[in-house]
């Protein structure tokens, strides 16, 4: 039996993604001139919607675009498009992207005037990737490549693909970017170490996403009672630690039991990650069987 085309979100319709079509001048294209969101939703409820649209909105304020679509009206749209995938109440990731949209030449510099290109699709969530996390990943160091402002979730993604696949080429899931000593974030998620039953994760700067699973994390952490610290982390203190994390959205909390081919302490997902993965899954479960998007 063939799969339904999935339907997709384009410019105000929902539509099979085979219809779905851009122009090949959208900026998006040309330059990677866009910002994106990438948005769980448990048995089709939205996972911290106001926070991510609240991230979108700073990323589309520091390109210089203002939002396309208010809070309320992200919420119907994304919703809408949950109801309309094979099977809505399955774990989804929703992915959002807002472009600068087609001008009729290709000029680098900004247009007068714009019609965002705004696009949603969602793609499904497998439980047994999740499970297979669990077991614990490993991961390698790497210098950033990347510029200055990756605080903001930009579609240019090219530096964050290249440091991805060094991992892979390695056999590991990550790479943690170190800039000028300190470890500052995965190539797609956010970092946090335990040395002495603290949990320590550096500031938000612009070397990092402010990631929502990472505010998630130190918010579940602290009502556990667990001390959290943000503060940057040096190379060193990276390979001296009991337990190292990496965060994100879809992959949630990532135990590091390998780094450059080292054990992480005993080699095994630690004490505070059950602790703390534990919380992260009674809030999802929480999440499915509530009525609002939390
Ligand atoms: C570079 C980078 N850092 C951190 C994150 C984690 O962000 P979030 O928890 O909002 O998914 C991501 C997610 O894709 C990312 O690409």
């Amino acid at each position: 039996m063939s799969m339904p085309t999935p339907i997709v979100f384009l410019n105000g319709d929902f539509t099979p993604i085979t219809d779905a079509k851009i122009s090949v001048l959208d900026r998006g294209f040309l330059f990677a001139d866009g910002v994106y969101e990438v948005i769980p939703a448990y048995a089709g409820k939205l996972f911290r919607l106001s926070q991510h649209i609240e991230r979108l909105n700073s990323s589309l304020n520091a390109i210089r675009m203002s939002p396309p679509l208010s809070a309320q009206q992200w919420e119907s749209t994304l919703n809408k498009l949950i109801q309309q995938q094979p099977d809505p109440a399955s774990d989804q990731s929703v992915y959002l992207q807002v472009t600068r949209g087609a001008n009729e030449q290709r000029d680098h510099q900004l247009p007068e005037q714009y019609q965002a290109t705004v696009f949603a699709m969602c793609q499904p969530i497998a439980s047994h990737n999740l499970n297979a996390i669990a077991l614990g990943i490993k991961a390698i160091t790497l210098d950033d490549i990347r510029w200055d402002w990756c605080h903001i979730k930009s579609v240019a993604l090219l530096g964050n693909i290249l440091l991805k696949q060094q991992a892979a080429d390695q056999q590991c899931t990550e790479a943690i970017l170190l800039r000028d000593g300190y470890a500052t974030e995965g190539s797609a998620s956010n970092l946090f170490i335990v040395k002495n039953k603290q949990l320590i994760t550096p500031p938000k700067s612009h070397y990092l996403l402010p990631g929502i699973t990472r505010d998630l994390v130190l918010e579940l952490a602290t009502k556990e009672g667990i001390t959290c610290i943000e503060r940057e982390i040096s190379e060193q203190q990276l390979f001296d630690a009991d337990e190292v994390w990496l965060t994100s959205s879809t992959k949630e909390i990532m135990p590091v039991i390998e780094l450059n081919r080292q054990v992480v302490a005993d080699g095994q997902p630690g004490q505070l990650w059950q602790q703390v993965s534990t919380a992260y899954s009674q809030f999802k479960t929480q999440l499915r069987e509530s009525d609002n998007d939390q």
